[in-house]
């Protein structure tokens, strides 16, 4: 079939949307009719190439929609059944799986590899394969995916809001909660409050934080974090210090995301610097792939058990945490509508990232 898609063709490009070819699902797959795409950041790194991905690629990895085609082998979804797609693939049978960590499933090793679990592509154009960003390629009216990514949802969930489940949400509030693990009274900071960092401000809301510290340049984000649930902004890292000094006597916070645009190795020591005994800096945001050098005080690791942790998918299983996101928002605990600050066609993708880039966007989303 035909399909329109966003298309980055090399680095340092812009989209080209364009009609590409798009093959049936085969073994294990299902054909999705997209109702909506979220413009991530972790995309645009495919441009700059901080996300290290043969091109060309079908971009977009927060997406949800409709089945529309089953391939052989499917039976745990039907046609016309909702469904968000999670950017982690999960087996549900391979080791990290079995202990509970599906976001490091084995699979997870084919989500900037390019073609399907395979390896053969299921877009062309021009001649050649185009991969698919996270095994997915939401930016595109239609797209084919690997069971391993479909999450099936209630019925009547609105999909435009639960695309941003299948990332964003997700990631931001596991961030803070299950690998920062705040808790009931905590003193957190999450430093870059985009439409990762905002979820990491909700994550603490809901989990009973007592001091919320939203820390970004930018005024737009500081003040919209206000109304997630950040009890203070700071524009400057001394500016956090400040605060979580006065409010804690001393003690500083118990958990520190970083979830800035990129990560640098200068933000490790300074989301330390803001940590106190035995707490967690969680490393979210996705780092210059050749950066390998931090500087940072080893005493306060050993002497003050600060610890350092990654994250991806802020530690969540997406069969699990995905439908539980869902039921928060549902019972009116999570903010979703109030994330998507523009809607773009997919023609307008670049406008989005360029919205994206000048910091006026909490989330931008793609409406198909
Ligand atoms: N680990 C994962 O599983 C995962 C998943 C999704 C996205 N990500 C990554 O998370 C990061 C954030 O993504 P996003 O979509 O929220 O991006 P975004 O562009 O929407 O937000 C980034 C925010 O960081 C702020 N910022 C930049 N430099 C800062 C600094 N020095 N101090 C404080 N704030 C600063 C910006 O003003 C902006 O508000 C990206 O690197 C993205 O690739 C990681
Ligand atoms: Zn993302
Ligand atoms: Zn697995």
């Amino acid at each position: 079939m035909k399909t329109k898609a966003a298309v980055l063709w090399g680095l340092h490009q812009k989209w080209e949307v364009d009609e590409v070819d798009l093959d049936g699902p085969r073994e294990n797959e299902v054909l999705v009719k997209l109702t909506a795409s979220g413009l991530c950041h972790s995309d645009d790194h495919l441009i700059t190439g901080d996300m290290p991905m043969q091109l060309p690629v079908v971009g977009g990895h927060e997406g949800a929609g409709v089945v529309v085609e089953l391939g052989p082998g499917v039976t745990e979804v039907a046609e016309g059944d909702s469904v968000v797609l999670s950017f982690i693939p999960a087996c549900g049978r391979c080791e990290p799986c079995a202990r509970g960590l599906s976001n490091l499933c084995v699979l997870g090793a084919a989500i900037i590899a390019g073609p399907q679990l395979d390896g053969t592509f299921r877009f062309h154009a021009k001649g050649q394969g185009l991969g698919q960003m996270c095994v997915l390629g939401t930016f595109s009216e239609y797209t084919v995916v690997p069971m391993a990514s479909v999450i099936k949802v209630d019925q009547d969930t609105a999909l435009d809001t639960a695309a941003l489940v299948g990332c964003g949400v997700t990631t931001g509030y596991g961030s803070m909660v299950r690998t920062g693990e705040a808790g009931d009274g905590d003193t957190v900071v999450v430093m870059g409050v985009g439409g990762i960092g905002i979820n990491a401000v909700q994550g603490a809301r809901i989990a009973g934080a007592r001091v919320i510290v939203a820390l970004d340049p930018i005024e737009y984000k500081r003040s919209r974090a206000l109304e997630f649930g950040a009890t203070h902004t700071a524009a400057t890292v001394e500016e956090a210090l400040s605060l979580v000094t006065d409010l804690t006597r001393g003690q500083l916070a118990d958990v520190c995301v970083v979830s800035t645009d990129s990560a640098e190795g200068a933000y490790v020591a300074q989301a330390l610097s803001l940590v106190g005994k035995r707490g967690r800096v969680v490393m979210t945001a996705i780092p210059h792939p050749t950066d390998t050098s931090v500087a940072m005080s080893l005493f306060d690791l050993t002497l003050y058990e600060k610890q350092v942790r990654g994250s991806l998918f802020g530690s969540s299983n997406p069969r699990r945490d995905i439908p539980r996101m869902l039921d928060l928002y549902r019972c009116g605990r999570l903010k979703l509508d109030e994330l998507i600050t523009r809607e773009y066609a997919l023609e307008e993708i670049n406008e989005g990232y360029a919205d994206m880039h000048a910091g006026i966007n909490l989330r931008g989303l793609i409406r198909f």
